[in-house]
């Protein structure tokens, strides 16, 4: 049952649209966007800050989203990995370098370390292999597709790509 006295209004602007909730206040940015609207591209691992697996981007800084609240970011603009590409048929070049890499096993960290990867190289720390890893640090891979990902970095900040 939804305890009133801890509602609140909410409007965040995701991937571009404008979106308005009346959310528990306690309600994690995570389970905002997957529970309330259903983009499920950003996946829960731990849920304590630790896997980077939630990684979105917070006007344009990327965040573990199961350590924000939703409420308290209001008025913020979020991108997530739905909104890096438009359709499966334009990929994001960091998407298209990670597939190129062989960046990805099972899957699950992919969205979160896309999200760090772009970041990683709009913010400038892809110049060398150990920026590279410094940067990505907090996004766990529990299959081991660190050299891959490394790559891929790499390679989109070779290419000059560094759209968001
Ligand atoms: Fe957020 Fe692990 S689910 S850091
Ligand atoms: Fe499986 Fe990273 S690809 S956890």
């Amino acid at each position: 049952m939804v305890d009133e006295s801890m509602t609140v209004r909410t409007r965040l602007i995701v991937n571009g649209q404008n979106r308005e909730w009346i959310l528990d206040a306690r309600t994690t940015l995570l389970d905002a966007l997957r529970d309330h609207l259903g983009l499920y591209g950003t996946k829960k691992g731990c849920d304590h800050g630790q896997c980077g697996a939630c990684t979105v981007h917070l006007d344009s800084r990327p965040v573990v989203s199961c350590l924000t609240l939703a409420a308290q970011v209001a008025g913020s603009a979020v991108l997530t990995v739905e909104g890096l590409t438009e359709s499966s048929d334009d990929l994001h070049p960091m998407q298209r370098a990670f597939l190129a890499c062989d960046a990805l096993q099972c899957g699950y960290c992919t969205p979160g370390q896309l999200m760090s990867a772009v970041a990683c190289v709009a913010e400038g720390h892809a110049g060398s292999t150990d920026d590279i890893r410094e940067f990505m640090s907090g996004n766990l891979c529990r299959c081991g597709a660190y050299q891959g990902i490394v790559q891929a970095v790499a390679m989109v900040h070779a290419a000059g790509h560094g759209r968001s």
